[in-house]
């Protein structure tokens, strides 16, 4: 099947360079011409795993191309994808559908045949009524059927997530977008991934309802975590205890500085603003964005708490910039509102993260940047350990004792066991300090 995939991003070139792998024929658009010519160049412009092998490979097998003309692709196709961004509106906080709309109208005017457009970006419930309005305005002439058919890959684990999702949504009631959709989505199905069909508006809610739960259940361990602090007892055998319990589930339930990435915060915002106004507000969603967003700055205060309450003329280290590990992806990052913290506080950063760096140093300007962990940790009063890269699982703890002017160790991510740091001052989340 032919296949347009608009906007290259995280799930727009995942997404392409899976359904190339499974045999359909789909060029990849992008209005960012450098973004192409890279792709083109066999460069990929993000850091996801595995994603460089699927590209080259598929790309040199003539399945997959890129391009940044959308007409052509679209008018061939048989399934045209949106996939391009919905950052959180500035000012008020509802998904920014400027993009979307836009495409819509790209597409509307480019489209030939029977051609089912596929919301695959987050957008909220309602918007494909609006693509779908777009479409019979700008040309009442075509034949098209718009579907909801929302992504849940994580950044880090994206192609697995694609290739094995837990389930397919396809909102529509068009009996022949739903064949498009079954013959797009068959490789996956004949692996057992059940395809759920449901309204528009109803899948276009599932994704959002989905993300505001994920994010309940980590700011709900993460509250958990600060009780244990105060009382005495460890968050990890908590969420093990409760996590056990198949109603409950162990997935995420790993407490932290809070929840960050290109999703969560503002996908629940956007959330909170759609059912404000439709007079239903999620009190409990509502809740989990204000704890989380005062959560990532108040890391900071546990770091000064570390070095006895001031961090005037301190040198702290942070291992790990990236909002979680195996992407190079800033997004919302819980590093940016406690390393600005830590500055505000007078303090001294210096930062290593393994593939971060580039994306980093755009927001974060006035910090150091070390080449290595042990180099970031030279002289440093402090080491807080923000993002569990692998790399951070296995210090060499002595050297890194070594080089520091105090050996101070906040851990953000409970990435040791307190019997494992011997010789340091320890803190970590939720579990009794050491030292
Ligand atoms: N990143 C994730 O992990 C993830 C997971 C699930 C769902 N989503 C959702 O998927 C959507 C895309 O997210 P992303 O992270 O891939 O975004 P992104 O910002 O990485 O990529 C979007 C791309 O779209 C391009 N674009 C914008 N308008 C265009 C147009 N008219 N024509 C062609 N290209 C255009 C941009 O240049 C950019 O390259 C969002 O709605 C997001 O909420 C993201």
């Amino acid at each position: 099947m032919r296949v347009a995939m608009i906007g290259c991003g995280y799930v727009g070139l995942v997404s392409g360079a899976c359904f190339a792998d499974f045999g359909h024929q789909v060029t990849c658009v992008d209005k960012d011409a450098g973004k192409i010519a890279r792709l083109r160049a066999g460069e990929i412009p993000i850091f996801e795993p595995d994603l460089d092998r699927l590209v080259t490979a598929n790309a040199r097998e003539g399945r997959l191309d890129f391009s940044t003309e959308l007409p052509g692709p679209v008018a061939q196709a048989e399934a045209v994808f949106i996939a391009v961004g919905t950052p959180s509106r500035r000012g008020d906080g509802h998904a920014d559908l400027s993009y979307v709309l836009t495409a819509a109208r790209e597409i509307a005017a480019a489209v030939s045949g029977f051609t089912v457009i596929v919301t695959k970006s987050t957008v909220p419930v309602g918007t494909g009524d609006e693509v779908e309005r777009i479409m019979t305005e700008t040309r009442p002439d075509a034949d098209v059927a718009v579907v909801s058919n929302p992504e849940f890959l994580r950044e880090g684990a994206a192609i697995q997530d694609f290739k094995h999702p837990d389930r397919i949504v396809v909102g529509t009631a068009d009996e022949r977008a739903k064949k498009v959709m079954a013959d797009l989505y068959r490789p996956l199905y004949l692996n057992q991934a059940p395809i759920l069909y449901t309204s528009r508006r109803t899948a276009e809610l599932i994704k959002y309802a989905a993300n505001a739960f994920l994010a309940t259940k980590i700011t709900f361990i993460n509250e958990i975590a600060d009780l244990c602090e105060k009382v005495g007892g460890d968050v990890q055998q908590v969420a093990r205890g409760i996590g056990l319990d198949n109603r409950i589930g162990g997935k995420f339930l790993h407490a932290g500085p809070g929840f960050g990435g290109s999703c969560f915060p503002k996908d629940t915002i956007a959330l909170i603003k759609t059912a404000q106004d439709a007079e239903a507000p999620l009190r409990i969603v509502e809740t989990v964005a204000a704890v989380n967003d005062a959560r990532k700055r108040g890391m900071a205060r546990k770091v000064a708490a570390a070095l006895g309450g001031s961090l005037r003329g301190k040198t702290i280290a942070v291992l790990g910039l990236t909002f979680k590990p195996n992407t190079d992806d800033m997004r919302e990052a819980p590093s940016i509102p406690l390393i600005t913290a830590l500055t505000d506080m007078g303090a001294r950063v210096r930062a290593y993260d393994p593939v971060g760096m580039p994306q980093a140093r755009r927001v974060l300007s006035d910090i150091e940047y070390a080449d290595g962990p042990y180099a970031c940790a030279e002289g440093a009063d402090a080491l807080v350990i923000v993002t569990e890269w692998e790399q951070f699982r296995a210090l060499d703890l002595e050297r890194i004792k070594a080089v520091m002017k105090q050996a101070v160790l906040v851990d953000l991510r409970n990435v040791y066991r307190t019997e494992d740091v011997d010789g340091f001052s320890y803190h970590s989340i939720g579990r009794p300090d050491r030292g």
